[in-house]
C-alpha cells in the first residue's frame, strides 16, 4: 500500500473521528466520560501506576508538541550539547517513567479482580496500544539518539505539513520503520479517542496530578441496577426533564455532527481510494530548474533552492527543495541530496575545515561525499542533473536512511 495512506490519508481520517465521533459521544452520552466509581476500588496500585503514568506522558506530549509548534525555541535550547544532553536525559527518565506506569495500568487490571470484571475489550485495545507506544517510544529515544534534535527535521516538519492541509510524508518515509510506526501509532491512539476512557482528556483533569484517589465503599443494592443504568439516569438528568426535548435534540446533534464526520470523510474518500487503486509504482520525479551554471562558483560547495512540483496522491503543489551543488567545470557537477544518509537530518558545509556536517550525531563527510567520522551507513546521496541551456536541472529524490545501500523510496 502506498506510504500516502499511512502517512497522509490515516492520520487525516484517525482526526476526523477523534473530533466527529469525541463530540457525538460528548453530547450524546456525556456522563460515559467519567469512569464508574468501581475502577477506584483497587487504589494502591492504581496511585503507582497512574502517578507515574501522567507525570511521564504529559511531559512528554507537551515536548513533541513544542517541538512542532515552535521547532525554533527547540531548535536554540538544542544549540548547547549540555542543554542536549539533560533534554535527552530528561526525556528518558520521563519515558521510563510512562512505560513504568502503563506497565503496573496494566498489571493492575489483570491481577486486580474488582477492577477486571469492569475492564472492557476497548480498554484492553487501548492499554495494550498505549504499551507498545510507549515501548516504540523508548526503543527510539534509546537506538536513535538525539531524537530530540532530529524530531525536528523530520517528523516536526511532516506535522506541520498536515496541520497546514500540504501534508509532504517525504520527511518521514525515509526514515527507520519502528520510528514510522511510533508515528502512526500516535495517529491510532487519537483514532482510539472517542471510542475509550482516553474521552476524559476533554474534560482536562488536572486537578488528578496532585489531589489523592478518593476511596470508594462499595455498596451495592439489589435493586439498585447497573453501572449502565446509573449512567443512562445521569444523561437524562443533564437535560430538562423533558423526554421528547432531549430525544429531538439528540436526533438534531446526531444528524449535524454525522453530516459533519461524512463530508470530511468523503472529501478525503477520493484521494484515498485513489492512493488504494493506483496501479502504477510512483514515477521518478520530473526535472526541476535550479540555477544558471555561470552563477555558480567553482569548487565550492553551496546550497541551493528551488520549487518542484509534485504529485503524489492528492498531494499536489510546488515544494521548496534544497540541494548541494559543488561546480567542477562548466559541465562537471555533484549534486547532493540535503538529508543526512544517517537519519535524516540537514547537514552543513563548514568552508574552514573543507567538510560536510551533520550536526545530529556527528557524521562528517569530505567534499565528495566519503564518510570520515559518525555513524553515516553510506556516502552522501547523489542526484540526477543535466544541463540544458545553461541551466542546471534536478531530478529530486528521497534514499532510505540507516541502511549502508542507497534506496530510492
Ligand atoms: Fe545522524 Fe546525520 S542524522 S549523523
Amino acid at each position: 500500500m502506498s506510504d500516502s495512506i499511512y502517512f497522509v490519508v490515516f492520520p487525516y481520517l484517525a482526526v476526523i473521528l477523534a473530533v466527529g465521533v469525541g463530540l457525538y459521544r460528548y453530547f450524546i452520552n456525556r456522563f460515559s466520560y467519567s469512569s464508574m466509581s468501581s475502577q477506584f476500588l483497587e487504589n494502591r496500585a492504581l496511585f503507582w501506576g497512574s502517578v507515574p503514568w501522567h507525570y511521564g506522558i504529559v511531559l512528554i506530549l507537551l515536548s513533541h508538541l513544542f517541538a512542532t509548534v515552535i521547532p525554533r525555541f527547540w531548535a536554540s535550547l538544542h544549540s548547547d550539547p549540555t542543554r542536549m544532553l539533560i533534554i535527552e536525559l530528561v526525556g528518558g527518565i520521563l519515558g521510563f517513567l510512562t512505560l513504568l506506569g502503563i506497565v503496573i495500568v496494566v498489571l493492575r487490571r489483570i491481577f486486580s479482580p474488582k477492577v477486571a470484571v469492569v475492564t472492557t475489550v476497548m480498554d484492553w485495545i487501548l492499554l495494550a496500544d498505549l504499551l507498545l507506544q510507549v515501548a516504540a517510544g523508548l526503543y527510539i529515544a534509546f537506538f536513535y539518539r538525539w531524537g530530540s534534535l532530529w524530531y525536528e527535521y523530520t517528523a516536526a516538519p511532516w506535522i506541520a505539513s498536515l496541520a497546514s492541509l500540504t501534508p509532504h510524508s517525504d520527511y518521514i518515509i525515509p526514515l527507520p520503520w519502528i520510528v514510522r510506526f511510533h508515528m502512526v501509532n500516535g495517529f491510532v491512539v487519537i483514532g482510539l479517542f472517542p471510542f475509550t476512557r482516553l474521552v476524559h482528556i476533554f474534560t482536562v483533569p488536572i486537578s488528578y496530578l496532585w489531589r489523592p484517589y478518593q476511596v470508594v465503599m462499595w455498596y451495592r443494592s439489589q435493586t439498585a441496577g447497573t453501572g449502565g443504568a446509573f449512567m443512562e439516569q445521569g444523561g437524562r438528568a443533564g437535560g430538562t426533564g423533558e423526554p421528547g426535548e432531549i430525544s429531538r435534540r439528540s436526533f438534531f446533534l446526531k444528524v449535524i455532527i454525522g453530516t459533519l464526520t461524512s463530508i470530511g470523510g468523503l472529501i478525503l474518500a477520493i484521494p484515498y481510494l485513489r492512493a488504494i487503486f493506483r496501479s502504477s509504482p510512483p514515477t521518478a520525479s520530473a526535472w526541476s530548474e535550479v540555477t544558471d551554471i555561470d552563477s555558480l562558483p567553482v569548487g565550492q560547495p553551496v546550497d541551493l533552492k528551488f520549487e518542484m512540483v509534485s504529485q503524489d496522491a492528492y498531494i499536489h503543489g510546488a515544494t521548496v527543495r534544497t540541494v548541494w551543488v559543488i561546480k567542477h567545470s562548466a559541465d562537471n557537477l555533484t549534486v547532493f541530496s540535503p538529508i543526512c544518509p544517517h537519519l535524516g537530518c540537514y547537514y552543513t558545509w563548514d568552508a574552514q575545515a573543507k567538510l560536510f556536517e551533520c550536526p545530529c550525531h556527528g557524521s562528517v563527510y569530505t567534499i565528495t561525499g566519503k564518510v570520515i567520522a559518525g555513524p553515516a551507513p553510506r556516502p552522501l546521496d547523489t542526484l540526477p542533473y543535466k544541463i540544458e541551456n545553461g541551466k542546471l536541472f534536478v531530478q529530486w529524490e528521497r534514499f532510505k536512511v540507516a541502511i549502508p545501500e542507497k534506496v530510492r523510496v
